[in-house]
């Protein structure tokens, strides 16, 4: 097979029809864990839904695997409801529609057994999403390890310093260079991580940017949050971040369909009103990892052990070496923003 350039082979590989990586080889959480899984999902969602400082009447999570995130975000506005009373919830009842809906948006059909309460909407898959994503009002949209597998260009400074963008063979993952960068990415690279040094890599973010600027432009009024590992100005990885997994190993980046292809965000690209660490936004949100006091123990011994158990659900969270060094980009657009 003649060698292309990584971005098309990636895509391929994730996305093709019948065939890529996420269409045909199981849900995410059989080959990787993510943060979205488990306690430290309901942990996350629960964070997530106090992030915004407007009402939410609908939640959408892009990316959404089989709705790990999404059924813990439906989880806990029940949870709410039941606290307070109130009916936040989605679930119908006899009072009038449903408040808060809960929307997943991943590239295959609705998944068998997905709590009830979750809409699922099919999309495309890269940086392509679905048509019905639009006008969206007092939104809050995850993207939870979305822009991470938007399929990126690649490319490699030759002896002579220029940068060029590397190609792949499909069936082998064996890489050639080849043509100087184009103009935009070459203008993407000289502004964001600008590299001399024959052998230095450059992930150029366009095609996230644009991306996210495509989710960002479907949002009339909400907030929106990208949640992923990546890197700021101040640390490109030189010698790139492209990296393959499947079934819960690292493995060499092949793209033929057998395993996730994924490469860091340049997260400080993106048309955002912050970006931090996610260890410093769940700080924000009053999330501490704080164990609670030891006569707690005597005196409350369930309570202790619940607390003992969210403390260290907040602690992987808020791990600097792990889930605390992902980043979140935020983005709010307000009704007023509108042209
Ligand atoms: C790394 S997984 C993350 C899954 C989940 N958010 C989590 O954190 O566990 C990336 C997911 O994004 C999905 N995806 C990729 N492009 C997409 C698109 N344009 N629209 C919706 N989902 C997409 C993939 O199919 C995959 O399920």
């Amino acid at each position: 097979m003649d060698p292309v350039p990584w971005r098309e082979a990636w895509h391929e590989a994730l996305y093709a029809a019948g065939r890529g990586f996420y269409v045909a080889r199981g849900g995410p959480a059989a080959h990787f864990t993510t943060a979205a899984h488990g306690p430290t999902g309901a942990a996350l969602a629960r964070a997530l839904l106090a992030l915004p400082d407007h009402p939410v009447r609908v939640v959408v999570d892009v990316g959404a695997g089989r709705g790990e995130l999404a059924t813990h975000i439906a989880q806990a506005l029940a949870a709410d409801d039941a606290a307070s009373g109130t009916r936040r919830s989605l679930e119908p009842g006899p009072d009038g529609p449903p408040r808060t809906r809960v929307v997943a948006v991943d590239v295959v059909e609705r998944p068998e057994g997905l709590d009830p309460r979750v809409e699922w909407v099919r999309s495309p898959g890269g940086p392509d999403l679905p048509p019905q994503l639009t006008g969206l009002r007092d939104v809050l949209v995850i993207a939870h390890e979305w822009l991470d597998v938007v399929p990126c260009t690649v490319a490699e400074v030759d002896a002579t310093g220029a940068a060029r963008e590397v190609l792949v063979e499909p069936g082998t993952g064996a890489e050639s260079l080849g043509a100087p960068l184009h103009a935009q990415d070459l203008q993407w690279a000289e502004s964001h991580w600008p590299a001399a040094t024959p052998g230095d890599r450059i992930e150029i973010g366009r095609s996230r940017d644009e991306a996210w600027a495509d989710l960002v432009s479907r949002v009339d009024s909400g907030t929106l949050v990208a949640v992923d590992y990546g890197h700021t100005a101040a640390a490109r990885p030189s010698r790139g971040t492209l990296t393959a997994y499947a079934h819960g190993r690292l493995t060499t980046p092949v793209p033929d369909g057998s395993c996730d292809l994924t490469a860091h965000v340049a997260m400080d690209t993106l048309d955002a009103d912050e970006v931090r660490t996610q260890r410093e936004a769940l700080q924000a949100l009053g999330l501490s990892g704080t164990t609670p006091p030891h006569a707690l123990a005597s005196t409350d011994p369930l309570a202790y052990l619940a607390g003992l158990e969210r403390a260290s659900t907040e602690a992987r969270l808020l791990d600097r070496d792990g889930f605390g060094g992902f980043r979140w980009a935020v983005k709010r657009v307000r009704s007023h923003d509108v042209t």
